[in-house]
């Protein structure tokens, strides 16, 4: 290795002293050289940048070891103006924020991030950014894996029923119009779940858990930034392609569902969305219902069967 880059053994010790450092597993065989046993499960940012063919997403990235939330970050840099497509990404975050104010278990081994976007775009459809976030992890998971994930209203992605990832969208908005959208994306990659809180147990899955071995994730953090710009792309070009992909790839559409809203549960089933991402409800009573937000529960297709 000294002679090939041309350098002293002494500085080649000193790179491999650091690689190890990083978490590498490096053999020495004296008078022979070294071997590489196996590599850390870290992202490597210089690989994704490499990678990266995007329009708009990920010209910014910015890596963390630790934070308490991405999008907490994510929304201080976009108010700081920080400029559409920047990335905030984690290894691990020790107060990571899911939907309906819970807690995101957010181990190392997963990958937690953030996206700011600057849509124009009416305050009503900013439901369907997180839309789009579905359809896009949704179709790297698939084309990336070939694992079929589907999406549960409104933007749970699950593999045979399973939860893999979570979205969160937090905005900042004029009365009527969007200033900028944080997309807040926890996906379970490597994680053990074994350690996973008890109430999660059970209901989430991991997508090496489905793939059966540990999955690179600087490729699979490449292949998500890919897809999120090439839907963002679409969805500003003609959000209806968007929906009628979600409606694809939904696990939720033509299943009886039971949602809790304000006057107690109702129960029917899920017709379609609407334009501004709503799910539609059929009840049995006949009456059309939307729901807004919140979360359906997959019922068992008694009405049906
Ligand atoms: C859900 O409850 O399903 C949404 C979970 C969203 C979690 C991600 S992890 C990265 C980003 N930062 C956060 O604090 N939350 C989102």
């Amino acid at each position: 290795m000294a002679e090939k880059f041309r350098i002293s053994r002494a500085a080649v010790w000193k790179q491999i002293k650091m690689l190890e450092r990083e978490g590498c597993k490096i053999e020495a065989v004296r008078s022979k050289g070294y071997r590489l046993v196996t590599m850390p499960d870290i992202i490597v940012l210089d690989d994704v940048k490499h990678e990266l063919k995007t329009t708009t997403i990920g010209k910014d990235i910015r890596y963390y070891s630790e934070v308490d939330s991405t999008n907490t970050l994510a929304m201080k840099l976009a108010q700081d103006g920080a400029s559409e497509g920047t990335v905030v990404i984690a290894e691990t975050q020790h107060g990571g924020k899911g939907r309906l104010g819970r807690r995101w278990f957010s181990p190392r081994g997963n990958l937690l991030l953030s996206i700011i976007l600057r849509p124009v775009l009416p305050t009503h459809k900013a439901p369907l950014i997180t839309l789009l976030g579905g359809v896009a992890v949704a179709a790297a998971i698939r084309e990336h894996l070939g694992i079929a994930a589907g999406i549960k209203w409104p933007n749970d992605i699950l593999i045979r029923g399973k939860k893999v990832c979570g979205l969160l969208a937090e905005m900042s908005a004029e009365p009527d119009s969007v200033r900028y959208i944080v997309l807040g994306i926890g996906l379970n990659v490597n994680m053990d779940s074994r350690l996973a809180p008890a109430e999660i147990q059970g209901m989430a899955t991991t997508l090496a858990a489905e793939r059966g071995g540990i999955i690179d994730r600087t490729r699979l953090f490449a292949e998500l930034l890919a897809q999120i710009d090439r839907w963002y792309r679409i969805f500003c070009e003609n959000p209806e392609a968007v929906l009628s992909a979600w409606r694809n790839l939904s696990v939720t559409l033509g299943r009886r569902v039971a949602a809790v809203g304000q006057d107690g549960t109702i129960e029917g089933v899920a017709e379609d969305i609407d334009s501004e991402g709503r799910l539609m409800v059929r009840l049995d009573s006949g009456v059309l219902q939307r729901i807004a937000s919140g979360d359906v529960t997959i019922r068992k297709d008694t009405k049906n069967e």
